[in-house]
């Protein structure tokens, strides 16, 4: 991708300070294109810039929760080309050319994701601090026919410190059947397990 006038003027400005080329490229902006819940975003950033913190602090979107900040809670889980991660892992750079979708984007038009009216419905949100991540990963879950058996497995990389887990694991089950209702049956398959 080429560098922009600005960010070539940056780079020559840290040279003059002795920094060095491969110290500077972690913090000149580059521009960074992807799809956000449907809309083509444009924005500068450091290559390493955390796609959370540009998602909450360059964009506002302040629905993607910061729990652990090292991988380990899974609060701030979006999908990124369709696959749930951890937003506070995932450097900027990465995000060129792919497509996002946090918490903002599973609704369709103000009609709610069946995770999240099933949330609503059976409790499965006390503080809320886990939910967006919770919701994020369990409306892909539906979204992709995985089977209600697998639902902890899935779940495991979403961490709850209020809930015990009960009622989340309840909720994504009556969105599961929901859907199985909806389609017209068991839709079965094995389904595909978190990723690393
Ligand atoms: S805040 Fe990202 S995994 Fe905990
Ligand atoms: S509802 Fe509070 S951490 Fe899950």
């Amino acid at each position: 991708m080429a560098s922009d006038p600005t960010a070539e003027q940056h780079r020559a400005h840290l040279a003059e300070r002795g920094v060095s080329s491969a110290a500077a490229t972690q913090v000149v902006p580059m521009p960074v294109s992807f799809d956000l819940n449907g809309k083509p975003v444009d924005i500068a950033a450091p290559p390493m810039r955390r796609l959370i913190d540009v998602l909450r602090e360059d964009l506002g979107l302040m629905g993607t929760k910061e729990g652990c900040g090292e991988g380990e809670c899974g609060a701030c889980t979006v999908l990124l080309d369709d696959m749930p991660v951890n937003a506070c892992l995932v450097p900027i750079a990465h995000c060129d050319g792919a497509r996002v979708v946090t918490i903002e984007g599973v609704a369709n038009e103000g009609v709610l994701h069946p995770v999240q009216a099933a949330f609503a419905k059976h409790g499965g949100a006390q503080c809320g601090i886990c939910t967006p991540g919770m919701v994020v990963t369990a409306a892909w879950m539906v979204d992709h026919h995985v089977p209600a058996q697998l639902i902890r497995r899935v779940l495991a990389g979403n961490i709850c410190r209020c809930t015990g887990y009960q009622a989340i694991v309840e909720s994504v089950q009556a969105a599961i059947a929901a859907e199985q209702a909806r389609n017209g049956g068991d839709e079965g398959g094995q389904g595909p397990g978190r990723p690393g």
